[in-house]
Order: C-alpha cells, then structure tokens, then sequence
C-alpha cells in the first residue's frame, strides 16, 4: 500500500472517529477530502522561482525551486488536518490557487507541527514528511497527479 494511501486511510478513519465524538466538524480537513485526481496547476509562468501555492480544493502545494517544479501534500501527517502557510498572501491565479508563500513555511493550525518549505518536519507532534506528488510539465502546462507519490527530492523541469 501506498504511503498515500496510508494517510487517506488514516484521514478517513480520523474524521470517522471525530464524526461520532461530534468533533469532526470542528476539525479542518475532515469532510472535505481532497481528491487524488490529476489537477492542472496552470503555466509554468504562474510559478516563479522561489514561490509556494496552495491548491486548496486538492490540499496540495506546488513549488519551484531552481531544479525544477514539485508538488506535496497540504495534509498534515499527525492527525491529517490541512496545513497553511506562516505568511500567506492571496493568490488569485492560476485557478485553483488559494494562497501564496515566498517562504514555503508551513504550519498545521490544530496541533502546531510546521514544516520546511519540502515539506519535511521541523517541530511535531508530526513526526513524517508530507508526501511529495508526480509533477508533469506538457508544452507549459502543469499537471499534478496525487496518486502518484514520489520522492521528496524529485524536480520536474519546465
Ligand atoms: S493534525 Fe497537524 S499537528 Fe496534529
């Protein structure tokens, strides 16, 4: 079984837990689970260098270093609620983007884990790296496909 797969298990069984407690429409993340459909994430010239953008509808963000575009999980490995930039600022492009951070700092805002700007962890309770997605560039376009987990490491170029 995927890694991904795993945590949407996990998120499933959570809100399920917190749906009889009556908690779970207090907690983020729950009720709304992102798809793991493949997403268009626009052009490669909505993504400059140094730029972070969430795709809220799919709980995933999408980067670029100067290796290249990457794509992680917005859903926090402790207890799978949505994470959220430090600093966001709105996005209003491409669509689908909700926010924007030139940091790429997040926080998980139930518990308080924050992770790096690749999603790996700097403060728990979290204690795994959000999983990085397939990233695929076709003549500027990008597509996400969050099926398809793959290394933290992996850059896709433009
Ligand atoms: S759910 Fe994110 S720190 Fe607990």
């Amino acid at each position: 079984m995927s890694d991904e797969k795993r945590a949407m298990e996990r998120r499933t069984f959570l809100c399920v837990v917190g749906a009889a407690g009556a908690a779970a429409a207090m907690t983020p993340g729950c009720g709304d689970q992102a798809s793991t459909a493949p997403f268009s994430a626009g052009n490669v010239s909505d993504h400059p260098v140094g730029v972070w953008k969430m795709y809220g509808a799919q709980a995933v963000i999408v980067g670029r270093d100067a290796n290249g575009f990457f794509a992680y999980s917005a859903t926090c490995t402790h207890e799978a609620n949505t994470i959220e930039f430090r600093t966001p600022t709105a996005c209003t492009a491409p669509t689908g983007c909700t926010s924007i951070s030139t940091t790429g700092l997040t926080r998980c805002p139930v518990h308080f884990s924050t992770f790096d700007s690749n999603g790996v962890v700097i403060t728990g309770p979290a204690s795994a790296t959000l999983p990085h997605y397939q990233v695929t560039v076709a003549a500027g376009a990008i597509t996400v496909s969050p099926a398809t987990t793959v290394a933290a490491s992996v850059r896709t170029m433009g």
